[in-house]
């Protein structure tokens, strides 16, 4: 069983043509509220790409419509809600501009997010088949508290260091990689997160290798490039991804971490795993918005 503990979050999204620099105002000519928040996300790509019933989500929304809606969505998508608990603040809420080549940028309010706690998992049976999935965007010493639950039953862990953080002491990025099995990291958080350890990282093999030495898994995703796996023993291996046009990006990575678990979930080997998760977050490019083109498992192909 998959449990995803994490954010929720409204997407506003408006589509320029250039995201605009600091102190420039720029057009657009609409915008969509859709559905987001890293947690949500990758709990609706797990779901999407699992069978029926292997994914629950824990998270907090506010007491008002978005939260409700939010709710609603993951329960339509096969998510489990019962773990997500109603707070007296707003649904955090995600400010997002879209550029024409699908590049984004995003602010992130964090409302509700900010006030889950551990406590929220305790209706959750946890034991040696869990797979946790956490990320940056709700409180860290909750979700490190959870990931040491999870590794006491046995389970595995898996943690997206996204986004990731300006400032985070190198002691709690030491604690966080001490319990995770798998670490997903984009480029650039491979670098940050090496750098901030005391690693020299030119590039992100480097960083992804130096980090894999700590005794987890360090997958780096690299867009166009595929992903890469880097393992303590020294071991790596590297999926393509296959060429696309996106429309936008956002929620690719969201994606590649929800399918990654729903595989291992299956007991796949990685390579596999790893697979079904490019190819996904490449589909997912596809559309506008974090979830309207998250594939379903037909999509990724599960034969
Ligand atoms: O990864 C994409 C997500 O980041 C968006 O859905 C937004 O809510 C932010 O959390």
């Amino acid at each position: 069983m998959i449990l995803v503990f994490g954010s929720v979050n409204i997407d506003l999204v408006a589509r320029v043509a250039a995201i605009p620099r600091p102190g420039e105002t720029v057009l657009s000519p609409s915008y969509q509220i859709v559905f987001g928040g890293k947690g949500a996300n990758q709990a609706i790509a797990a779901a999407r790409a699992s069978l029926p019933h292997r994914v629950a989500m824990a998270a907090r929304v506010g007491d008002d419509s978005f939260g409700r809606s939010a709710r609603d969505n993951l329960v339509r998508n096969g998510v489990a809600a019962d773990l997500v608990a109603t707070g007296s603040e707003p649904t955090g809420c995600a400010f997002i501009t879209v550029d024409e080549h699908g590049e984004n940028a995003i602010t992130v309010a964090s409302g509700a997010n900010t006030s889950l706690t551990e406590d929220q998992i305790r209706g959750f049976r946890i034991d040696a088949s869990t797979i946790a999935v956490l990320q940056m965007e709700v409180p860290f010493s909750a979700s490190l508290n959870v990931a040491r639950q999870v590794r006491e039953s046995g389970g595995r862990v898996i943690w997206n260091f996204a986004p990731a953080p300006p400032t985070f002491p190198a002691q709690d990025l030491s604690d966080l990689i001490d319990e995770t099995d798998i670490f997903v990291v984009n480029e650039h958080e491979a670098i940050t997160a090496s750098e901030r350890l005391g690693g020299t990282a030119g590039n992100f093999e480097e960083a992804g290798a130096f980090l894999s030495e700590r005794g987890c898994i360090c997958v780096v995703t690299a867009g166009a490039r595929g992903a890469f796996a880097f393992h303590p023993d020294g071991q790596r291996e590297r999926v393509e991804a296959k060429p696309i046009q996106p429309v936008d990006t956002t929620g690719a990575g969201d994606t590649f971490v929800g399918i990654l678990a729903s595989a291992l979930d299956e007991a796949l080997p990685l390579a596999t795993a790893l697979e079904r998760a490019c190819h996904g977050a490449s589909l997912t490019c596809l559309a506008h918005g974090a979830q309207a083109g998250m594939p379903t498992r037909d999509q990724i192909g599960t034969a």
